[in-house]
């Protein structure tokens, strides 16, 4: 049985796993890259690297499991411009994102984290300001960050996070505060549920600007109260 939930700060999950490059992943490695932070089981990549095999696509997923069954379909149907990884976003993303050539990286998206209610496991949540700073260099102008999820006080800090770096922009058509539809043609597993449930879904789509971005320090103190300390280490097993 998989888990439903797995506590990032646990100590197991603090181990940095090295990730191969997109030249160990993809047939054609230069080819723009779509990386979607905790993908599960990957069902809604499976379906975008059928339709969009002009891109790559990388799925990471903390939950091991979903990431061997989402290999194993990959694999079933001979996918090169797809691949599933298993890694804590938080650790192990940094290193592999700066390492990455200057442009490849075209859309990164996160849908429906965590929500992770109480205020105590907030540190737990995926976008945690180091990462969105990784993630803010690896991304070149124009290029996009897009979020989305049902729950408004999950999304909010998000939002105040990404806004408080500077470096992104939202496009001027969009609406606000939510925009109006998902920009990518597949809905994620967890999308689709709560639609059917005719619940809201919280969007917006960011396009990296040309601003630099202000060092880890400076953007903690710009956070409004409330965002966690990602320097708050390691807590106790869920
Ligand atoms: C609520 S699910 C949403 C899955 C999918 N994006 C969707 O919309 O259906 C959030 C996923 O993020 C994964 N996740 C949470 N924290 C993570 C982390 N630090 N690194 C990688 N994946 C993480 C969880 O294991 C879970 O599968």
């Amino acid at each position: 049985m998989v888990r439903q939930h797995v506590n990032p700060l646990s100590r197991f999950f603090q181990q940095p796993r090295p990730l191969p490059a997109p030249a160990a992943l993809f047939r054609v490695p230069e080819q723009p890259l779509h990386l979607d932070i905790g993908c599960a089981r990957g069902r809604c990549l499976l379906e975008l690297a059928q339709r969009q095999p002009e891109r790559n696509h990388l799925g990471v997923e903390i939950r091991r499991p979903l990431v061997v069954a989402a290999e194993a379909d990959r694999q079933a149907l001979g996918l090169d411009n797809l691949h599933y990884l298993f890694c804590n976003a938080n650790i192990s993303l940094q290193d592999w994102l700066g390492s990455l050539p200057a442009g490849l990286l075209e859309r990164v998206s996160i849908q429906f984290p965590d929500p992770w209610f109480k205020k105590k496991h907030h540190k737990r949540r995926v976008l945690q300001p180091a990462l969105l700073l990784a993630l803010g260099e690896a991304l070149a102008c124009g290029r996009e960050l897009f979020i989305q999820s049902d729950v408004l006080a999950v999304i909010t800090p998000m939002v105040e996070l990404i806004e408080a770096s500077g470096g992104f922009d939202r496009p001027p058509q969009d609406s606000r505060p939510w925009r109006a539809d998902n920009p990518l043609p597949v809905p994620t597993e967890r999308e689709t549920y709560v639609l059917a449930q005719g619940l809201p879904v919280y969007r917006v789509l960011y396009r990296r600007n040309s601003q630099s971005l202000p060092p880890l320090q400076q953007l903690l103190q710009e956070l409004p109260q409330g965002l966690e300390d990602p320097d708050a280490g390691v807590d106790n097993p869920a």
